[in-house]
Parts: structure tokens; sequence; C-alpha cells
């Protein structure tokens, strides 16, 4: 008999909700988001962001339910992020779980919202087995994970500052392009000299797995601020394209490193970033060159959904690492952490 699970993702700016089938089918896929809300204060507010949960949640869950032709009876078990994330944000998805997984009586299952952004993988490839190297790159974190088997997570480097997503986000407020910043840099840089400005690239050689792009944003932002106050044009597609290019180039290179290193043959990319047709592309040619597989989530399961939550969901119910009704939301969340 088949599982299904019902996963909830409230973490950020995303109310979602979806049903998947053995980890692995999309029976139905529900994403409320709320970025035409924040997109004024060009990011997230968190206050507003777990008001519009609250507003979302029940409307959101009843979708995936319709949409999925199943009833509420037909789940297996409840699979809910519960960090790290905006604690505000976190608690509404987290108590409407808990309230659903104790009425059905069937189990709760506490998912870490980076692990989550993993398994969204595994919703379009298979074939993906441990050992690999991933690659998370998302709006709150950039880190470099080694997964000898899942679950079992090694940390080897991540960011000392801002996310890689965080930094796209503030460049595109800067030049007033809106948010959120990624796809907005993407578009237009396709259109820009990605080597017409030499932008730094923090820690690129270092010899360790850790990121740093405060200084690469402050780069950015002071040589337009400069044009500013000298009047001068500014040229924001090759502004675009150069950052961008700093950011895939220190991505690339620190990935491929640890893959070499752990001696893998696979790189999985995950989280909002991994959406980045340059990043990804640029990893592929590199990869491909020494025989080394990329994988990455279809762009849709790339951003913040609640179809990566139940499928991380489903492997843990499978080997009954349900959580306690007492689960708490946790703001800050390792990966490594035992939370069952
Ligand atoms: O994974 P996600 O939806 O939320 C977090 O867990 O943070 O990631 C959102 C982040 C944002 O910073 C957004 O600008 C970035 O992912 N993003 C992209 C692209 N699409 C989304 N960054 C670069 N290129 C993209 N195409
Ligand atoms: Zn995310």
């Amino acid at each position: 008999m088949s599982d299904l699970i019902l996963g909830i993702e409230t973490s950020c700016d995303e109310t979602a909700a979806a049903i998947v089938e053995d980890g692995k089918k999309i029976i139905s896929n529900v994403v409320a988001s709320q970025i035409n809300i924040h997109q004024k204060y060009g990011g997230v507010v968190p206050e507003i962001a777990s008001r519009k949960h609250m507003e979302y949640i029940i409307p959101v869950i009843d979708k995936a339910l319709d949409e999925s032709g199943k009833k509420i009876t037909d789940l297996s078990a409840i699979a809910v992020t519960y960090g790290p994330g905006l604690i505000g944000s976190l608690l509404v998805g987290l108590s409407v779980a808990k309230a659903m997984a104790y009425a059905q009586n069937i189990p709760l299952i506490g998912i870490n919202h980076l692990e989550a952004h993993i398994y969204a993988n595994l919703l379009e490839h298979n074939e993906i087995k441990p050992p690999f190297v991933c690659l998370i790159v998302s709006g709150g974190h950039t880190s470099l994970v080694y997964i000898r088997n899942f679950g079992e997570y090694k940390l080897l480097g991540q960011t000392k500052d801002d996310a890689a997503g965080e930094v796209f986000d503030k460049i595109t407020k800067v030049l007033d392009l809106g948010y959120p910043g990624g796809p907005i840099t993407e578009r237009l840089a396709k259109e820009g000299e990605p080597s017409s400005i030499k932008f730094p690239r923090p820690l690129l050689n270092d010899g360790s797995y850790d990121f740093s792009f405060s200084g690469l944003k402050t780069a950015v932002i002071y040589y337009i601020k400069e044009l500013k106050e000298k009047n001068k044009i500014i040229p924001v597609k090759d502004i675009l394209s150069s950052f961008q290019q700093a950011v895939v180039d220190v991505l690339v290179e620190k990935t491929l490193r640890a893959v070499l290193e752990f001696k893998t043959k696979q790189i999985v990319l995950a989280g909002g970033v991994a959406a980045n047709s340059s990043l990804r592309k640029e990893i592929k040619e590199k990869a491909n060159l020494l025989n080394i597989k990329v994988f990455h989530p279809p762009t849709f399961l790339c951003t913040d959904n609640a179809a990566m939550v139940a499928s991380a969901g489903y492997y843990k119910f499978k080997e009954n690492k349900n959580s306690s009704l007492s689960i708490d939301a946790v703001s800050r969340l390792p990966l490594e952490r035992k939370y069952y």
C-alpha cells in the first residue's frame, strides 16, 4: 500500500502544502507566495509574514487536499518544517500540523528546512544515491554539505555573513529593481557582460569551504554609489552580470573542490539560488570534464515548497523517525542536529 504524506511549509514567506505519494510522486502542490506583499519593503518583514501565514494556511491545506482528490483520512502522516526559519512563521505551520496530526491520530514528522531542500532533488531524480556533495544556496543559507547517507550530514562550510540569495536580494533593492533579486538578476544579467567589472571573489582561494558574501555586496553597492555621486549612467546589466559571475565563480570553485576531496561522483544543488541558470550551466560544464554528475531540482521545486517537506517526511516516516507533539519551532537549526 502506498503512503500519502501531507507536507506543510511556512518557514519564510511562502505558505505551502503538498501531498506526495511514497516520497516521489507529487499529487498536489500548493504555494501561496507573499512576494507581492513584501516587495514594497525590499525583503521579508517577519511580523507581516506570520500574519499572512495565519490567513493562508487553512485555505492552502484545503486546496492541497482538494486538488489531490484524497481525503484527510487517507493521509499516513504529516510532515512539517520546524526550523530553521522565522520563528513566528514556523509556529503557524507547526501548530496546524500538530493539531491535524493529533486529531487524525497519525504521526507528526518535524523536518529541517535545509534537509527538505536536499530532498526536493529526489522528487525528480530517483537515481541520486549517497555519498554526494550538496551545495545548499538560498535566501537564508549557503552551505556545503557532504552526505554520506541520508540523515548523515557533515557540514563542510557555510557563509560567515550573508547568504548568496540574500545578496541577490540586497543588490536589486539598491538598484530599485524589486524583490526577490535572484530571478531579476538572472534575467538582466543575460544582457550584460560578466567580465566587464572586476568584483571581488571572497574566500575563493582560502582553502576552506566557507563563504563570505558581504564584502562582495559592499563592493557592488559602493560601485553603484560612486557612479550615482558622479551623476554617471549606471550600467545595470553589466553590474548584475559581473556580480552574478562573482557569486557563481565562488560557489562552483568550492563545490568542485569538495567533490574532489570527498571523491564522490555526484553534486546536488538545492535551494532557491539553485534555480540560477548561470550557476547550473557553469557547474555542469566544469563537472562534466571531471566525469561528475550534477543534479538540481526543477525550478518550481528549488524555491520554498511543501512537496520537498513531504518527500523528506516520507523517508523519516518509513524509518519511524516521528516527532513528539511537543516539538518546538527552532529559528537556527543545523543539519546535523538529531531531532527525533
Ligand atoms: O529557498 P528559497 O525559496 O528560500 C529560502 O529558504 O531562503 O530561496 C529564496 C532565494 C531568494 O534570495 C531569491 O533571490 C533566490 O533564492 N533565487 C535566486 C533565483 N531564484 C530565486 N537566486 C538566483 N537566481 C535565481 N534564478
Ligand atoms: Zn528555503
